[in-house]
């Protein structure tokens, strides 16, 4: 699976810097086609999925240990699109952020598990297309998410999870 990751990236070179600010992703058309690709926006490794007809940009590091969603499977839960984490499953709306756990209401008369919501718990990044560009917009750091932990843990970290950013691709 990563090598088509990786093809994606290798066809993507074009400016770093986009309009008003934002930061190439990659075309489009390379991340419809390869589905998921992660790129950096100043050292921050974020992950951008395909899925039926969206384009998605989440942290890439869970929120719970750090794990790389990049690596984890996308299921439909409860009528949402979320990416299990390859680590230890925790569900996360690729929509929202919003971290889903199964709980039961002990006070119902024949308790059933329903999906529920922990709140936002991973950063999602707010992405522009124009022109064929895919671009994203530098976080809003005024506000906190858990997963912003382990984005700044492994931006130290160096390498991404599944490949070269394709924003970075123009300077090879
Ligand atoms: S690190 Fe993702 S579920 Fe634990």
């Amino acid at each position: 699976m990563e090598q088509r990751y990786r093809a994606a990236l290798r066809g993507s070179a074009s400016p770093a810097m986009g309009p008003d600010g934002l930061v190439f992703i990659g075309k489009e058309e390379d991340i419809k086609k390869s589905q998921r690709i992660t790129a950096k926006i100043d050292g921050r490794e974020i992950v951008v999925f395909y899925h039926e007809g969206k384009f998605h940009a989440l942290d890439s590091r869970c929120y719970h240990e750090g794990g790389p969603l990049c690596n984890g499977e996308i299921e439909d839960i409860d009528g949402q699109a979320c990416i299990v984490c390859p680590w230890h499953k925790f569900k996360i709306t690729l929509e929202t952020g919003e971290g889903l756990y199964e709980g039961i209401n002990p006070l119902e008369p024949s308790p059933t598990p329903k999906w529920q919501s922990k709140g936002v718990k991973q950063r999602i990044h707010k992405l522009t297309i124009d022109n064929g560009n895919v671009y994203a917009s530098p976080p809003d750091l005024s506000v906190n998410f858990d997963s912003d932990y382990y984005a700044e843990k492994y931006k130290k970290g160096g390498e991404l999870a599944i490949g070269k950013p394709s924003n970075l691709e123009s300077t090879e």
